[in-house]
């Protein structure tokens, strides 16, 4: 137990909900001196000189995200069957169309059924694709009856949540109405968002014989639903509606950690957004403002790896840090985004991150993110590669957000 009057300045005590307390950066002043690593320098100090030797560091880079943060996906085989649970059919007061498809992931161990919500504009497209998952369920993110109701099995100890009570995070309208198409999945179809020492959802479909969890190496919640995500982009390679070469993948928070993931470790997004992603998203883990890696692992030990762990109050150590990451989307769009009371994700860690990342946009030979220093609230400029912004309020994706990710997508699918 630590006492209030010990917290040092530039500190703050945070009481998690099992009641264990961590003392968390929450002034810049506290923030220690960090070195990060040159994603333009390979680990043996050569300098990435053409795209031939950058192919090759973002290889260690992926890698090294892979082996001791996110964890590896397995090698196993699995097969890949699409449903349509309900064909194209006229929603959202004649603006546009919706379909409903199961995406089943089945393995020797058993199967999984994922399933994908998706919006689209009223004509025969292809459209260019919003893709993200919900936290609460498909049908919390409009109010339509004929959406389908989240029904993994795992949640019937929990309650439901109520029909249209995410529209707020959505704006379905809004985004259809500007021409694009919008998929979305309930993140615990693919795995249930606690610590079940990975007994539900996706992991166990791929133990070998005698295997109950993954290994140090192996993926975490992070990693798994970021796969889910590229399985909903199998599906769209199938979806003469939509344009499978123009998925942006977007994501709040923790599930915007998870879209980074998804668009590092597979290069067929065309585009990724990060709203409020924080610690293990864009933010850089070396600086420790607000949460930090100790206070992730042991507040959602099933998100990340088990070699993630050994660097618990251990930064430092790290080979890696989360402009890298950032730096694996380039040279394709990215927009990093922070709200500015949401300091828990520390959202100059998350400008740095992107900042950080630029220089791998510029040798790539693409603008990177315009602006050098940290931008004054809700300020915008879209006129590179990487786009930053902070806006007013707290930790959300508003109707606002969505407003910048719209423009950006579409000034990058004129380019
Ligand atoms: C917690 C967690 C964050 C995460 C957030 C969310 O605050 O500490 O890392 O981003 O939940 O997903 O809403």
């Amino acid at each position: 137990m630590i006492e209030n009057n010990q917290t040092p300045p530039g500190y703050t005590l945070v009481t998690r909900p099992d009641g264990t307390q961590f003392l968390c950066i929450n002034d810049e002043s506290a923030v220690k001196p960090y070195r990060l690593p040159d994603p333009l320098m390979f680990s043996d100090g050569r300098e990435v000189l053409d795209d031939f030797d950058w192919q090759h560091r973002r290889d260690q880079i992926l890698k090294d995200f892979a082996r001791y943060m996110y964890g590896e996906v397995p090698t196993g085989e699995y097969t890949l069957q699409l449903t349509e649970e309900e064909a194209w059919t006229p929603a959202l007061n004649g603006l546009g169309q919706r379909k409903q498809v199961g995406i089943t992931i089945e393995t020797a161990r058993g199967q999984l059924i994922a399933h994908l919500l998706l919006h689209a504009p009223a004509g025969n497209g292809p459209y260019p694709v919003f893709l993200g998952y919900n936290f609460t369920g498909n049908h919390t993110v409009h109010p339509d009856p004929a959406i389908r109701q989240a029904e993994a099995p795992w949640l019937k100890n929990y309650p439901l949540a109520p029909r249209g009570s995410s529209v707020n995070r959505w704006c379905v309208e809004q985004v259809v109405g500007a021409g694009f198409a919008l998929g979305t999945i309930f993140y615990g179809d693919i795995d249930p968002d606690f610590d079940d020492g990975f007994q539900n959802g996706i992991h166990p479909l791929f133990y070998h014989q005698g295997q109950t969890e993954p290994k140090p190496h192996q993926w975490g919640s992070i990693a798994a639903w970021a796969f889910g995500l590229s399985r909903a982009l199998d599906y769209f390679e199938t979806e003469p509606l939509v344009n499978a070469s123009q998925v942006a993948v977007i994501g709040h928070s923790r599930l915007g950690k998870t879209a980074l993931w998804a668009g590092a470790s597979d290069t067929r997004f065309a585009a990724v957004i990060s709203n409020n992603s924080g610690c293990g998203g864009a933010a850089l883990s070396k600086r420790a403002f607000g949460e930090n890696v100790q206070v992730i692992n042991h507040s959602f030990p099933h998100w990340f790896c088990r070699n993630f762990k050994q660097y618990d109050a251990r930064e430092h150590a790290l080979p890696f840090d989360q402009h890298m990451l950032l730096a694996l989307i380039a040279p394709r769009p990215l927009y990093v985004a922070s709200a500015v009371d949401d300091w828990w994700s520390d959202p100059r860690g998350e400008f740095l991150g992107a900042r950080g990342a630029s220089a791998v946009y510029e040798f790539l030979g693409e603008k990177g993110l315009p602006m050098k220093t940290f931008p004054p609230l809700d300020q915008l400029d879209l006129s590179g590669k990487l786009a930053y912004h902070i806006r007013s309020g707290g930790h959300d994706i508003t109707p606002w957000d969505w407003e910048q990710y719209l423009a950006f997508f579409k000034r990058n699918l004129a380019d």
